[in-house]
């Protein structure tokens, strides 16, 4: 059973389509022996035998509405350094509805369980729907997932003939939880505008009219989790990501000081990471880190990934008030379609290929 991939050209408006597997269906199969297409290189592999097992920090949002008392002003210390040194945290007491959380994960779970020919209305158009937006080749390796990604914010933007129907309050729901992301989102960025020593609505205004686009990752369980990966390593494209991730399966991995750290889940809470976008925009303070997924042997695992960037018309680049002689401009402007651009030319690798098109070599 195959379904599509997609390569966009955003520039000419043209794409090329490849054939995947549906990765559910060849994990239904009680396969002996793996795909190639699969099968990552040695050196790509997950390796299990992480030495320290480190927790990303974790931030109690009800500290923030508190006022100028020492709490917020220590939790916001903890929110700065966890995004200068991780680029990612994880937030409880966040205000986002649990009941709202859950409907959420129930609606993806009844949504992939669906009957592939279900699914397929919803093929792959440009960089949405059900099918994969990061495959640039017949011979690629392919990531041991089936995802579906739509845009989100704002209403105008949405693509509603690629929006499921079924299950019957899924676009319902999707709306709901898009709006209060959004909400929590913009929270987190003018604590992070704070904490840099700007007015909290500066990275705001910098990023002008938001768009949220979402995508459902699928990891089915495999028959050898040690030698593929759920997603290739990458950093997000966005100002920041916010991930909801399965409460009991871990599967989220990212790369702290050269080592893959898993993302241990805490149920309720939402994982939150910083974007290439928002590493430029603050100036290199918060940083945009790579990070991958892995499989598990007997279990699989949902994630929900709502990523907030700037729209394809905003120019991008380091607020002025970052600069001076200690910290010189890291980073030149680009108007965010010719970062697009690049973004879903190929596959998912690194960061490298990215956001380096910026980079000012100091
Ligand atoms: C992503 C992503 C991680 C996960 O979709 O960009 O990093 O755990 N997902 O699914
Ligand atoms: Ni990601």
């Amino acid at each position: 059973m195959y379904n599509s991939a997609l390569v966009f050209n955003p520039s000419d408006g043209t794409s090329k389509r490849f054939s995947v597997p549906v990765v559910q269906e060849l994990a239904s199969q009680n396969l002996h022996s793996l795909p190639e297409r699969y099968i990552r290189s040695e050196k790509e592999r997950p390796n299990n035998s992480t030495p320290h097992q480190l927790d990303i920090p974790v931030i109690d949002m009800a500290m923030f509405s508190r006022d100028s008392d020492l709490c917020r002003q220590k939790e916001l210390e903890k929110l700065g350094t966890a995004c200068q040194q991780w680029g990612f945290f994880q937030a409880v007491n966040h205000g986002i509805p649990l009941s709202l959380m859950e409907t959420m994960k129930a609606n993806v779970r009844e949504f992939i369980q669906l009957p592939l020919e279900e699914k397929l209305k919803y093929k792959i158009q440009e960089i949405e729907g059900y099918g994969q937006t990061f495959v640039a080749s017949d011979d690629q390796i392919l990531d041991w997932a089936d995802v579906m990604s739509l845009t989100t914010l704002p209403p105008e933007n949405r693509k509603m003939e690629l929006w499921p129907t079924k299950p019957s309050d899924f676009r319902e729901t999707v709306d709901q939880y898009a709006l209060e992301i959004q909400k929590f989102g913009n929270t987190v960025l003018c604590l992070l505008s704070e904490n840099a020593g700007l007015k909290p609505d500066h990275f705001i205004n910098m990023c002008g009219k938001m768009i949220q686009y979402m995508r459902l990752n699928y990891y089915p369980p495999c028959p050898r989790p040690d030698l593929v990966l759920g997603i290739s390593p990458h950093s997000d494209a966005s100002a920041f990501t916010v991930l909801s991730q399965d409460d009991e399966t871990v599967g989220l991995q990212i790369c702290k000081d050269g080592e893959w750290v898993p993302v241990q889940p805490i149920p309720g809470a939402l994982v939150i990471n910083i974007g290439d976008m928002l590493e430029v925009i603050s100036n290199g303070i918060y940083k945009s880190i790579e990070h991958r997924a892995v499989t598990n042997m007997d279990r699989d695992r949902i994630s929900i990934a709502m990523f907030c960037s700037p729209s394809v018309e905003t120019e991008v680049g380091p607020a002025p008030e970052l600069i001076d002689e200690l910290h010189p401009c890291q980073y030149r402007r680009f108007i965010r379609a010719d970062y697009v651009k690049n973004l879903y030319s190929g596959k998912l690798e690194g960061k490298k290929k990215k956001i380096e098109f910026a980079k000012i070599m100091l």
